[in-house]
C-alpha cells in the first residue's frame, strides 16, 4: 500500500514538472513569436507608435484609457498640435484643455493631466522621472501608463495589462482565472512581467497591445491569422471566445436630470458643474435632477423661479436624450423655454450668446442636444 501511495506521489510530481516545462515552453514561445510578428507582419500605423518621448507617450496613453483607437488618434493629434511640448501644456489654461477634450468623457483624466505638467514643470525641472516608481507618484498615471512611458521611452522593462493583453494572456495560457478580481489582476500582471522581453519591452508592450486589438479580438479572433495560435491553448481547445472569463456584472445606476433651456433673444443659460459628480468642469443648462422622469410641472420649480418668475416665457419643445457612461444611464429632458425679459440669473449662472457657446466645454448629451437642430445651435 505505502509503495502504491509512494508510486502515485511520484507520478503527480512528474506530471507538475511535465506541466511546468510545457509552461515554461509555451512561455518562451510566446515573446518569441509575438516579437516576429511584430518585427515583420505588424504593420498597424498610429501617430504615437514608436516614439520615445515621455510627454507624448503619456498624452497618447492618457487619452487612449477608456478610449478606442480610432477615436483618440484625432484628439491625440490635436494635443500635440495645441501643446507641443509638456511646457505649452504645463501653462495652459483649464478652459481651453477641456475644450480639446470635449466629447471624450472621463474628465478627471483631463484634469489629471494638467495637474502633472503644472507639477512636472515646477518640481521635476519640465523632465519625467526615469523610474516606473517615481512615475507612479503623479498623480493621474498608474500601472499600465508607468508601464508604458517606463517601456516605450526608457527601455525599462515593465509589462502593460489592459483588457488586450489580459485577453491575449487568458487565451493563449487556456487560464480560467477571472481578470476582474483582485487576485487575478496580480497573477495576470505577474505572468505578463514574467513574458516581457528584456531587450525589447517597448516593442513587446507595443506588439501585445496590436495583437490584442488587430487579431486576438474580442468577439471574432482571427484565430487562422494568429501568429500564436499553434502554441495557444484556448484554440487548441476551441475556447478563445470564452474567455477571458470575467464575475462582476455591473450595477448601473439610472439618472433623470431635467435641463432648462431658456432663451432670451439669441443668448441662453449655463451653468458650470462643481460638485464631485460626473462632468466636473464642464457647462450644462440649469439643472433638476429627479428620481423619476419629470414633466412640464417642473418649470414652477422653486429652483428655477429666479429664471421663470412669471408668464412671460413660453414653453417651445420638450426634448429627451440618453447617454451611457461606466456606472451610470443618464436620462435627460430638454425643455427649451423662451422668454420676453432678461433672465434673473444667480452667482454660478451666466448668460451667454449663441455664438460664444463654442467657447465653452459640455458634457456628450448636451452637445448632442446642441447639434441636431433641436438646440438651433453649433
Ligand atoms: N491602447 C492604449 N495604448 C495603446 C498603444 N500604445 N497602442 C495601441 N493601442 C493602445
Amino acid at each position: 500500500m505505502k509503495k502504491l501511495i509512494a508510486r502515485v506521489k511520484q507520478r503527480r510530481k512528474n506530471w507538475e514538472v511535465c506541466l511546468r516545462n510545457m509552461d515554461l515552453k509555451r512561455k518562451k514561445a510566446f515573446t518569441k513569436l509575438l516579437l516576429e510578428w511584430h518585427r515583420n507582419e505588424n504593420h498597424r500605423v498610429m501617430p504615437w507608435k514608436g516614439i520615445r518621448d515621455p510627454y507624448r507617450i503619456w498624452l497618447a496613453e492618457t487619452i487612449l484609457q477608456q478610449t478606442r483607437v480610432e477615436q483618440g488618434w484625432a484628439y491625440y493629434e490635436r494635443f500635440v498640435q495645441a501643446f507641443p511640448t509638456l511646457a505649452d501644456l504645463a501653462v495652459a489654461p483649464e478652459e481651453h484643455i477641456f475644450r480639446l477634450w470635449q466629447g471624450l468623457g472621463y474628465y478627471n483624466r483631463c484634469r489629471n493631466l494638467l495637474h502633472t505638467a503644472r507639477e512636472l514643470v515646477s518640481h521635476h525641472g519640465g523632465l519625467f522621472p526615469r523610474s516606473y516608481e517615481q512615475l507612479l507618484t503623479l498623480k493621474g498615471i498608474g500601472p499600465y501608463t508607468a508601464a508604458a512611458i517606463a517601456s516605450f521611452a526608457f527601455d525599462l522593462p515593465h509589462a502593460v495589462v489592459d483588457g488586450n493583453v489580459l485577453r491575449v494572456l487568458s487565451r493563449y495560457f487556456g487560464w480560467e482565472q477571472p481578470i476582474d478580481t483582485s487576485e487575478g489582476k496580480r497573477l495576470y500582471s505577474s505572468l505578463a512581467n514574467e513574458l516581457i522581453s528584456r531587450e525589447s519591452p517597448g516593442a513587446y508592450n507595443q506588439a501585445i497591445m496590436d495583437l490584442g486589438a488587430t487579431i486576438c479580438r474580442p468577439r471574432v479572433p482571427l484565430c487562422g491569422q494568429c501568429p500564436l495560435a499553434r502554441c495557444c491553448k484556448a484554440f487548441e481547445q476551441g475556447k478563445a471566445e470564452q474567455l477571458p472569463v470575467k464575475v462582476s456584472r455591473r450595477t448601473i445606476r439610472q439618472r433623470y436630470f431635467h435641463y432648462l433651456v431658456i432663451w432670451y433673444e439669441d443668448r441662453i443659460v449655463l451653468q458650470r458643474r462643481e460638485n464631485k459628480d460626473i462632468w466636473r468642469g464642464l457647462y450644462e443648462f440649469p439643472l433638476l435632477e429627479a428620481d423619476a422622469p419629470g414633466g412640464a410641472e417642473l418649470l414652477h420649480h422653486a429652483a428655477w423661479k429666479n429664471l421663470l418668475p412669471d408668464e412671460d416665457w413660453i414653453l417651445k419643445s420638450i426634448s429627451d436624450r440618453q447617454q451611457q457612461l461606466t456606472h451610470q444611464r443618464i436620462y435627460a429632458r430638454f425643455f427649451a423655454v423662451e422668454t420676453s425679459r432678461p433672465p434673473a440669473v444667480l452667482a454660478h449662472q451666466i448668460l451667454v450668446h449663441r455664438h460664444q457657446l463654442t467657447l465653452y466645454a459640455f458634457p456628450g448629451i448636451i452637445i448632442q442636444y446642441l447639434r441636431d437642430g433641436q438646440g438651433r445651435l453649433f
